[in-house]
Formats: C-alpha cells, sequence, structure tokens
C-alpha cells in the first residue's frame, strides 16, 4: 500500500469526523517519558501510525515491556533491566526517538543515542538540548555518529532558551522532573503537546508550574510512578481536514479536537471566507469556493503551525487572489510546490517565502511525498484536480496519519490506497 490515489471530489465535502489521538507529536512523547518511572503506564487514544511501531521497536530494544490493550491502547512495563541505547537504523528513522535521552539519563545516567542526521525539511540541530542538559550536569561525547550521554546526577537549572524548540523543552522537562531542586525554563515551547506532556508528568508525580506558559518552573521529586493517560487529539489532522473543506466546499464536523488548540488556522481560514466554530466536542466548518487568498507566517504556538504550511499551500492554490507564505520555522519546507506546480499550481519560492497566485484548476498528475505533511497537501490538491492523482512514497503519510484516505473518505472524497 504505497501510494494514494486521489480521484477529483464531484459533491462538496459533508460529514462528521472524530479526530485521532497525536500519537506522532504527543504519544511518543509520553512513551518515552514513561521511562522515568519504574512499573506499567498505560497511554490510551494512540491511534496507529507508522512511527508508532517505531517507538515500540525502540522502546523494546532499551528494555520496555510494551503490550497491547485495545486497538489504540498500550501498556509499557519498564521495570525491568533498561539498556539506554538508541541505535541508529531508529533515530534516522524517527526525530522523536531523540526524547529517550533525558528519561534515560534521568532514570539510569546514561543513554547512547545516535545522532539523527539530516532531514526532508531542513536542518533540525539538537544543540539547545545538549547546552541545556549540560547546564543540568550531563556530560556529553560524540563518538561515531553516537552521543555519549552521562550524569551521575541531574541538577536543576535556569535554563534560557534561544527558540522556543519543541524537543528542547520536552528533553529539558524529562531531565527536570527528577533532577536536584529547581529547573526553570523560560522561552519554553507552548505546543498543546508540550501541555499534553506536561499533564502526563503531573500524574506521574512531577511538579510543574506555568503549564501552557512559556516559563515553566519544576520543582525535582525523588522519585516518579506509573499512570494512565488519554492522549490529546490530533490538532494538525484536524487542521487538514478543514483545509480540504475549504479546498472542496461542503459542510463538515470534527469531533475529538478542541479549537482553542487551532485558533490562528481558524482564524486564517476565516479571513479566506470560511465558517468555522466551537461544537461541544469539536469543530464545525463550512466552505463556499472558492476562498480569497490570505497571507501567512508560520510561527511557534500559538502561532500559525509549520505543520499546516503544506496544506495550507495546497488550499491558497485554489483562492482567488495571490497570498505570501513565509516559513521561520524549518529552512527547506518547501519542496513540496515543485509537485504542486506539476499540478497546475501556480508557486513560487525565494528563500523563506513562497508567492502563490490562486489558480481556477489543477490537473491530476503523479507527484511524491516527501515528507508527512507534503503527502497531505498532494491528496488535498488532488481533491479537485482533473483527473487522477498519485501520491507515491506514502510512507511519509502513514507517520503521522492513521488513515487519512478514510477520513476524508467519511467526508465524501474518493482516496484509495493502491500497491
Ligand atoms: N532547533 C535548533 N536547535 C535545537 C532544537 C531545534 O536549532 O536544539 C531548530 C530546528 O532545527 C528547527 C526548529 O528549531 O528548525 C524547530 O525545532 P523543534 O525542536 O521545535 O521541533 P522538533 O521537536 O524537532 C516537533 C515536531 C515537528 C514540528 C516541530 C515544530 C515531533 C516528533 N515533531 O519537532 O513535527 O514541525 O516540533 O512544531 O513532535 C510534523 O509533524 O510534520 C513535524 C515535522
Amino acid at each position: 500500500m504505497d501510494r494514494l490515489v486521489v480521484r477529483p471530489c464531484t459533491e462538496p465535502l459533508s460529514g462528521t469526523v472524530v479526530v485521532s489521538g497525536m500519537t506522532k507529536n504527543a504519544g511518543l512523547k509520553q512513551m518515552a517519558a514513561s521511562l522515568l518511572a519504574a512499573g506499567t503506564s498505560t497511554l490510551s487514544n494512540m491511534t496507529k501510525v507508522a512511527d508508532l511501531a517505531t517507538m515500540i521497536e525502540l522502546l523494546t530494544y532499551i528494555g520496555v515491556k510494551v503490550e497491547k490493550v485495545d486497538d489504540t491502547t498500550f501498556t509499557l512495563d519498564s521495570s525491568g533491566n533498561l539498556q539506554p541505547e538508541a541505535p541508529y537504523e531508529l533515530v534516522s528513522k524517527m526525530r522523536a526517538s531523540i526524547n529517550v535521552l533525558s528519561p534515560l539519563l534521568a532514570r539510569v545516567g546514561q543513554a547512547r543515542v545516535s545522532l539523527p542526521g539530516g532531514d526532508n525539511i531542513g536542518v533540525r540541530k539538537l544543540d539547545m538540548h545538549f547546552k541545556a542538559l549540560e547546564k543540568m550536569g550531563a556530560t556529553f561525547d560524540l563518538d561515531h555518529g553516537f552521543i555519549d550521554a552521562r550524569a551521575d546526577k541531574l541538577v536543576g537549572a535556569r535554563i534560557v532558551l534561544e527558540f522556543p524548540s519543541v524537543g528542547a523543552t520536552e528533553n529539558i522537562l524529562t531531565a527536570a522532573v527528577l533532577a536536584k531542586g529547581t529547573t526553570v525554563i523560560e522561552n519554553a515551547a507552548r505546543e498543546p503537546e508540550i501541555i499534553d506532556l506536561c499533564t502526563f508528568l503531573t500524574k506521574m508525580g512531577a511538579n510543574i508550574e506555568g503549564v501552557g506558559t512559556s516559563t515553566l518552573h519544576i520543582e525535582g521529586v525523588d522519585e516518579l510512578w506509573p499512570t494512565s493517560h488519554k492522549i490529546v487529539g490530533d490538532r494538525i489532522e484536524a487542521g487538514t481536514l478543514l483545509m480540504a473543506c475549504g479546498i472542496v466546499g461542503g459542510e463538515i464536523t470534527l469531533e475529538g479536537v478542541n479549537i482553542s488548540e487551532i485558533e490562528m488556522v481558524v482564524l486564517k481560514l476565516g479571513d479566506m471566507g470560511m465558517k468555522v466554530s466551537p461544537t461541544r466536542d469539536g469543530i464545525w466548518a463550512m466552505a463556499s469556493t472558492p476562498l480569497r487568498a490570505v497571507d501567512i507566517s508560520t510561527l511557534p504556538f500559538p502561532g500559525f503551525a509549520t505543520d499546516y504550511m503544506p496544506m495550507v499551500v495546497a488550499l491558497l492554490s485554489t483562492c482567488e487572489g495571490t497570498s505570501i507564505v513565509t516559513e521561520n520555522i524549518y529552512d527547506n519546507r518547501f519542496g513540496f510546490t515543485e509537485e504542486l506546480v506539476r499540478m497546475g499550481a501556480d508557486i513560487r519560492t525565494e528563500g523563506r517565502h513562497c508567492v502563490i497566485r490562486g489558480v481556477p484548476n489543477l490537473s491530476g498528475a503523479e507527484v511524491r511525498a516527501n515528507d508527512v505533511r507534503a503527502g497531505a497537501s498532494l491528496a488535498l490538491a488532488g481533491l479537485i484536480a482533473k483527473g487522477e492523482t498519485i501520491v507515491h512514497d506514502t510512507l511519509h503519510v502513514r507517520r503521522g496519519y492513521h488513515d487519512l484516505a478514510k477520513s476524508l473518505n467519511k467526508l465524501g472524497a474518493d482516496v484509495t490506497w493502491e500497491n
């Protein structure tokens, strides 16, 4: 099943989708954090995505017993002996592997983690992780592509992040909860996935103040205990489906996601002429096409997330007027635009900027997904392109979406997986 075949929608989208749990950017982090407490933690709402299998493989390698309770619930038992190592073949497949670094340092005082290397969307450094953990008492040696980390004792420190990195905030948090003394993180990331991790850690007995703000105060405790937690809904899947509605037109309802987590997307879709409002358990949206062009800059939360950018560029390609999209998080995330151009979009990129002139029609083509959101963007464009669109390399899509075809088809689209 490595191709997505997308046929044009003949009717506006309509229907309801229950949004998946945010496995890739939240659940995997809680899986890694479960290493902090010996015993069995339970995580639910863990929708099956490809990266989940990679994290299970990694934790099993480390010595955790992972068991499936039902389709979306797993138990993780980390009471056995732990081998504090994350090998290259797993880290290179999935950057969230780096999240085992601090829990291993906190639990067993050492970690040997392969450096992940390059990525399809740009340089993704880890310098802030290392600098902060060094301030907390860890030492790092680079050896044959591996980081050898040691910390006899982690101690609290005041960390000022030069950028609100999601991953660095997570690694500092999971080091600080068991460190001796107080850690303060200034300019911490505020993404809903960080709040979800803090909720999980707090249930484990951690003492964290300022959750949801850019200053986190963590008072280290002596011990954490295993807990149960339901993972937050996937705001990126929700945004993807809202943008599908913007491209095709129609009226849809999403359940299992909180509108406050995607406020900037809702504001921008509103500026484009779409109606979006909260419901008791989610979001309602209506769009009459074509929508209007708007300018967008990606920023850390609560700004417009970079992970929506490829999908919104597909949407803007079908809007009336010219839009400018500026990508501020990654230095090479516009690769997918060349594939959209092959489908008839009028897009010009220049450094961090991308100028999109809306066109009345797109045409189906064979295209390649070079990352998870690029694949979603191309599939959305296919929903209104004339003829068939075939998206290759969908392994990337499966890394983040449980079943994008199924979600779109629930709203009336015609998308199938093929070999
Ligand atoms: N950065 C540094 N030094 C560091 C850490 C980050 O320079 O020590 C830079 C990176 O190079 C990048 C920027 O800061 O340019 C953002 O990195 P961040 O650490 O915030 O991102 P991440 O933790 O590596 C997570 C998500 C990404 C999402 C970003 C930003 C996971 C597994 N990944 O990555 O998700 O784009 O936060 O919100 O949680 C996706 O879902 O498509 C995706 C790429």
